[in-house]
């Protein structure tokens, strides 16, 4: 093994989370490289989801990471909830004062990549982490076309997702951590159609969740609950239609050809701690939730506003107070994202073993928390998304202009 590099900070995952901490510690000064064993094409054409809080489509655009953000992500001014056959309407600016945002993860990614690249970030695709060694000096051994190497590093952060090769080294074992499965999952289709709705739309009928988002004018993304052993390809596009339909009665679904379609399966995980000595995790190595309520980048985007702060402090001044307070601070968000996706879940899916009373008291919930502005403004802020703790504390993102 001739190769050796060294780093500040070795980052795995040239995803959101990635992509953030190496701009936010070179807005700090501080070196870092990023490895991905995707390639660049791989990476920015896999379409993904993406409801973005208020708070962190305003702090990529602060931190730099995002320049384009403001025109390509589309304002959310609320969603619409059926149940009881007609749609009840969030309004956020009027309940929190901020709105939500549809920014598609890809495209998230795809201006994240422009931007390190063109700042001379190492980044190096198609580079796979195959070892991690824990110490003082952390060490990640990669492998890539030409053969295996070491980056020796001060600080060594796994965002490499829910497969993370750092997460056993942080937690001690690869389940080091908190579950919960769940009966259910979703049928996901891409279908190239023009919009139903300007907002999205989350259905609880009696027959189960349909949830009708979006990607661009011409291609929509839908999904309905189903079982979590279904096989995606059992359904002609006529069945998966009129499935749709059946869910969502009161709106008419414009057709047309599906060109993806997919089972998601739900999990909830939080792992025991984000950080062990001078390796972290961060991002879906660190949790996941189920995907009502598209937290997952939000959650993501947080743990960096907090780690890259935390880094700054150990590696500028030799200040190991930040970073040790790290994963218990981190754990506070984790965990109202957490719960908030399993409440959107519980409140609108039904369970394969749900009767009649469960039924009616879903339906007792929802009438309720509708029934008061009380109850929408908590619905909303949870959407909508909470300021961000830093290490220098509460970083909130300036209020929109309100419309005359
Ligand atoms: C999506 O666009 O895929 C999406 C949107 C909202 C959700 C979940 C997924 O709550």
């Amino acid at each position: 093994m001739s190769r050796t590099l060294r780093t500040r900070v070795a980052i795995v995952g040239a995803g959101p989370a990635g992509l953030l901490l190496s701009q936010l510690l070179a807005n700090d000064g501080i070196e870092s490289v990023i490895v991905d064993q995707r390639t660049r094409a791989d990476i920015e054409g896999t379409v993904k989801a993406g409801t973005l809080e208020y708070g962190t489509v305003q702090f990529l655009i602060q931190s730099g990471s995002t320049p384009h953000a403001a025109t390509v992500a589309e304002r959310h001014d609320g969603i619409e909830v059926w149940f009881d056959g007609e749609p009840h309407r969030l309004d956020f600016p009027a309940l929190t004062g901020r709105h939500a945002y549809l920014y598609p993860q890809h495209s998230v990614l795809i201006d994240q990549i422009a931007t390190r690249l063109g700042a001379g970030q190492d980044l190096r695709f198609e580079t796979t982490a195959v070892a991690v060694i824990d110490s003082d000096q952390p060490v990640l051994r990669v492998q890539d076309a030409e053969g295996a190497y070491d980056i020796v590093c001060d600080f060594l952060v796994g965002a490499d997702g829910a497969r993370s090769i750092v997460r056993p080294v942080v937690t001690g074992s690869s389940h080091g951590g908190y579950f919960r499965e769940y009966p259910y999952a979703w049928f996901g289709i891409l279908a190239a159609t023009t919009r139903v709705s300007k907002e999205l739309m989350y259905s609880a009928s009696p027959d189960g969740f349909a949830l009708i988002s979006q990607r661009t004018d011409t291609l929509q993304r839908l999904y309905f609950q189903c079982d979590p052993e279904t096989d995606p390809d059992a359904f002609t596009e006529a069945e998966l239609w009129a499935e749709l339909q059946r869910r969502i009665p009161g709106k008419t679904l414009q057709q047309g050809p599906i060109t993806r379609r997919d089972v998601l399966r739900f999990r909830s995980f939080v792992a025991s701690t984000l950080r062990r000595g001078r390796i972290a995790i961060v991002g879906d190595a660190a949790h996941t939730v189920p995907p009502t309520g598209a937290k997952g980048i939000n959650m993501a985007v947080a743990d960096v506003v907090l780690l890259a702060g935390s880094l700054r402090e150990l590696l500028l001044y030799g200040d190991e107070r930040p970073i040790d307070g790290f994963s218990d601070r981190a754990m506070k968000r984790i965990w109202s994202s957490q719960h908030f996706s399993w409440w959107m879940t519980s409140m609108t899916h039904r369970a394969p073993d749900a009767d009649e009373f469960d039924r009616h008291r879903q339906l007792g919930e929802l009438r309720t928390l509708f029934s008061s502005e009380g109850g929408r403004r908590y619905l909303a802020e949870y959407y909508v998304g909470w300021p961000f703790e830093t290490v220098d504390g509460i970083w909130s993102a300036p209020l929109p202009a309100v419309a005359a």
